[in-house]
């Protein structure tokens, strides 16, 4: 028997004007995508950004729907609308918000676990890393060098 440790290294931003000036425009994208999001149920709007190998632009939000579980997370809608759009295309980076109508999210928000397993799928696919900075409205920017940082163990095609 042994343990094993599991380790990842994340890079913090004190703040958006932190950014390098590329990385904030797609935060910038990220933020009006969440701006528009579709979210009456929990108030809580999702915006992401991303950038494909092709200097193209994808960005989502999330869709609420009336029958809770019917509706998509801002990130999946993106990368899915990416993939099915570009499907020869690599993703380079993502860029994610999210934000409360409630009360103003000050702490970065990852995205969920869902979402970790889909743009896992992305990542084996082009055989490369995808950044992600994510953030809330305010506050601190978290940048992940690939998905696999925020979801160790993953499940993929090699098991399949
Ligand atoms: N949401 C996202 O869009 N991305 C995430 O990673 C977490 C949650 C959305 C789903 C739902 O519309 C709202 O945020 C509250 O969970």
């Amino acid at each position: 028997m042994k343990d094993i440790k599991i380790e990842s290294t994340l890079t913090v931003y004190d703040s958006f004007n932190e950014l390098p000036s590329d990385i904030a425009s797609l935060m910038e994208k990220a933020i009006e995508a969440r701006k528009k999001a579709y979210a009456p149920y929990s108030n809580f709007s999702v915006g992401a950004a991303i950038l494909l190998d092709n200097n193209q632009i994808v960005t989502g939000n999330n869709q609420e729907n009336a029958c809770y579980p019917s509706g998509l997370c801002a990130e999946r809608t993106a990368i899915y609308y990416a993939g099915s759009q570009y499907p020869d295309a690599k993703i380079v980076r993502m860029a994610l918000t999210a934000g409360s109508r409630n009360n103003q999210t000050i702490t970065p928000i990852p995205p969920c676990g869902a979402c970790r397993q889909a743009i896992a799928e992305y990542e084996v696919k082009q055989e490369s890393p995808i950044e992600i900075y994510f953030m809330g409205e305010t506050g601190k920017v978290v940048k992940s060098n690939s998905l696999a940082n925020l979801l160790p163990l993953g499940f993929d095609r090699s098991f399949l």
